[in-house]
């Protein structure tokens, strides 16, 4: 049971998140039930991509044990403070915030759930932010606490959820879109990463973690499927040297399809 005061402060809190997070278009958060799917890669490209079609994007690296997002796209240097407020910083016209660079890259984050989620709330309301078109945040593995928590606080109108199309994958998904529409995210949809293999000797087709598992499974949980998108060993080479792919090889079929999903959530919000 909480105190009237303890109630009195979350209500302030959720207003100060509310008003901060006023000037955002879209709110899109990316999450999977398994880890190592492709969530922070989904993120990325997908916020170069709704920036590379003209909208002002910005990426929130909700991942406090994880923080990956600085290492995918290059990004260095330190969170700035102005009167109180964190100032995102920038990379490629894309506005970014992670707690990676807010402490040494090692030291492990360690802190207790609830620790983890005071500061994900903390980041919502406190975030400088500005007048976005769309801001998609890359959230840690799993259904867990800080999920459940920061999420509501964002309101986001859309979850992605990021699956492979392995039958391990695709019943942890199960359990995010659960998930999802248990915080009743008003738009909800799916998408199959790591889908097939192009050989790069031989050109043929390789479905290393199966195929097709990621549409059945939207079709049978009545969301929407946004598309899968292949294996690409470039990707993951570029995304390891700082370079997301849409960026830097626009006609690749992986970019090619980060593009057609990111038509699918214009259509989506239009
Ligand atoms: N379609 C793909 N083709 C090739 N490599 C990929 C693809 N998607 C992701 N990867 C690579 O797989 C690894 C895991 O991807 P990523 O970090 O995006 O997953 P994640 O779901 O965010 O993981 P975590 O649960 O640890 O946060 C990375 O090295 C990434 O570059
Ligand atoms: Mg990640």
């Amino acid at each position: 049971m909480l105190t009237p005061e303890q109630e009195k402060q979350i209500e302030m809190q959720n207003k100060k998140i509310s008003d901060n997070l006023a000037g955002i278009g879209h709110r899109i958060v990316v999450f999977s039930g398994k880890g190592g799917v492709g969530k922070t890669t989904v993120s990325v490209n997908l916020a170069y991509g709704l920036q590379l079609k003209g909208y002002k994007t910005g990426l929130l690296d909700a991942d406090v044990t994880g923080p990956n997002v600085p290492k995918m796209i290059g990004l260095n240097g330190e969170i700035l403070m102005r009167d109180n407020r964190l100032i995102p910083q920038e990379r490629n016209q894309v506005k970014v915030i992670s707690i990676a660079n807010m402490i040494s890259p090692d030291q492990p984050v360690i802190w207790r759930g609830p620790l983890r989620s005071k500061l994900l709330v903390e980041f919502l309301g406190d975030v400088e932010w500005g007048q976005l078109d769309y801001l998609v945040a890359d959230l840690p593995p799993g259904t867990g606490d800080e999920i459940l928590t920061m999420t509501p606080k964002m309101s986001p109108d859309l979850a992605i959820i990021v699956t492979t199309p392995q039958e391990v994958s695709l019943i942890d998904s199960r359990r995010a879109i659960g998930m999802a529409r248990k915080m009743e995210i008003p738009n909800i949809g799916l998408i199959e990463n790591m889908s097939t293999l192009i050989c790069p000797h031989c050109g043929a087709r390789i479905d290393l973690f199966g195929s097709g598992g990621g549409k059945r499974q939207a079709e049978e949980m009545k969301v929407k499927f946004l598309g899968s998108l292949p294996l690409s060993l470039e990707t993951r080479e570029l995304a390891d040297e700082g370079r997301p792919i849409v960026l830097e090889k626009r006609e690749v079929g992986i970019s090619i399809a980060f593009l057609d999903i990111v038509k699918e959530i214009e259509n989506m919000f239009s």
